[in-house]
C-alpha cells in the first residue's frame, strides 16, 4: 500500500522529466512504459527536441561561416585543420605539458579517461589555452551546433586505451552509437596527431539527420528498451547502417590543431585501438535541457558555476558517497600531468 501511495505521488516528477533530457530508459514508469513508447512518446520527445534545435540554431547561425554550417548540414560535425597558428599552438602545448592540477579518472572496459578540469583558477597560468577557449573560433562553432549560447563544460582530457588493468573488456565506446535522442555537441581539439591504429574518433557522416527511417528506427529502440530497462544511448547492431542508407563512419586520423566539434545524435565510436596509446585533446561538451527554447539561459551566469561546470557534479558525487548513498565513478587520481599515467585508483 505504502509503495503505492509512493509511486503516486511521485507521478508528478516522472511526467514532468518527459520534458527533461533524462535519457535512460529505467526508473521512471512513463519514460519506460512500452505502451505510450509504442504510442509515440519517445518519437514525440526525438521529433520535438530536434524542432527546437533546429530554431535555436537558426538564431545562432551569425556565429559560423556559411561553409561552417554547410558542413555541419551535410556531416552532423565540422572539422577544422590548423585552427591556431603554429607558434600559438606551441603555446598551448607548452602550457599542457607543463599542468600539474588535480584530475579525476573513469574506467570503462580497457580504456582510461582522465579528466582534468579547467577551471577559472587552472586557466589562470595559462595565457594562450585561455584565449584559444575565449575565441570565436572555439565557442562559436561549439555553440552553433549544440544550439545553446552556454559555456560549455571543459576539461583536457586524455584517453589512455588499452591501459586499464582493472577490466580486460572491451571498450564500450568502441561501438557505434548515439550519446541521447537530442542534438548536442561534442567537441575534440587534439593536441597530438592521431594515427588509426590508435582508437581514433570515427562518426558516420549526415547520422545526425532526423530522417523517417532513423525515426521508425529510434521507435523500435525505444520499445526494446522499454522492456530491458537499458540506457538511452542506442547501440548499432551491423545491418543498421544498411537499414538507414547511411555510410560507413569517417574515422579522424587528423593532425595535431584540428579542430572538430560534432552533434552526438549522430553516430560515432572510438575506433578499436590495435595498441596501447595516449590521446589527449581539448574537450567540450554542452547538454541543457534541450526542450528550452531559448539560446541564452545558461547557469554559468553564478559565479561559482561559471568556468566550473566539470568539478560541480563531482562534489556532488563526493557529497553523496560520504552520505553513503553514492557510487564512485570519477576517481581522484592526484595531479599528474594530462598525459602522465599513474597507478590506477583504488575502486
Ligand atoms: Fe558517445
Amino acid at each position: 500500500m505504502l509503495s503505492k501511495i509512493k509511486a503516486w505521488a511521485s507521478m508528478p516528477w516522472y511526467a514532468m522529466q518527459v520534458l527533461t533530457g533524462q535519457k535512460a530508459f529505467k526508473g521512471n514508469p512513463i519514460l519506460t512504459s512500452e505502451r505510450l513508447n509504442r504510442r509515440g512518446l519517445h518519437v514525440w520527445r526525438v521529433r520535438t527536441a530536434h524542432r527546437l534545435a533546429a530554431y535555436r540554431r537558426r538564431k545562432l547561425e551569425h556565429l559560423v561561416a556559411a561553409e561552417d554550417r554547410e558542413a555541419f548540414d551535410r556531416n552532423g560535425y565540422i572539422e577544422r585543420r590548423d585552427l591556431l597558428p603554429p607558434d600559438r599552438f606551441r603555446q598551448v602545448m607548452k602550457e599542457v605539458e607543463s599542468l600539474r592540477m588535480p584530475a579525476r579518472e573513469m574506467y570503462e572496459g580497457n580504456a582510461v579517461t582522465r579528466r582534468t578540469p579547467l577551471t577559472p583558477d587552472v586557466l589562470a597560468n595559462m595565457p594562450a589555452l585561455r584565449a584559444l577557449l575565449d575565441s570565436a573560433e572555439w565557442k562559436n562553432r561549439i555553440s552553433y551546433v549544440g544550439s545553446f549560447r552556454n559555456e560549455p563544460v571543459l576539461s583536457i582530457q586524455t584517453i589512455f586505451s588499452d591501459a586499464s588493468p582493472r577490466e580486460k573488456g572491451k571498450d564500450p565506446q568502441t561501438n557505434l552509437h548515439m550519446d541521447t535522442f537530442h542534438p548536442t555537441v561534442k567537441a575534440w581539439y587534439f593536441l597530438h596527431d592521431i594515427v588509426e591504429e590508435e582508437g581514433p574518433f570515427t562518426y558516420v557522416p549526415g547520422s545526425h539527420k532526423l530522417t523517417r527511417r532513423r525515426l521508425a528506427w529510434q521507435k523500435r529502440k525505444s520499445i526494446l528498451a522499454s522492456r530491458k530497462a537499458d540506457g538511452g544511448s542506442f547501440r548499432l547492431q551491423a545491418t543498421d547502417l544498411k537499414y538507414l542508407r547511411l555510410p560507413q563512419p569517417t574515422v579522424f586520423s587528423v593532425p595535431a590543431n584540428t579542430l572538430v566539434v560534432g552533434d552526438t545524435f549522430g553516430f560515432h565510436a572510438r575506433g578499436p585501438s590495435s595498441r596501447p596509446s595516449v590521446r589527449i585533446e581539448i574537450y567540450a561538451t554542452q547538454r541543457p535541457n534541450p526542450f528550452i527554447p531559448f539560446v541564452n539561459l545558461d547557469s554559468a551566469v553564478l559565479p561559482f558555476v561559471r568556468g566550473r561546470k566539470q568539478v560541480i557534479p563531482w562534489y556532488f558525487e563526493d557529497l553523496l558517497l560520504k552520505l553513503g548513498i553514492g557510487r564512485r565513478r570519477w576517481y581522484p587520481v592526484g595531479a599528474p600531468a594530462p598525459g602522465e599515467p599513474v597507478p590506477q585508483a583504488e575502486g
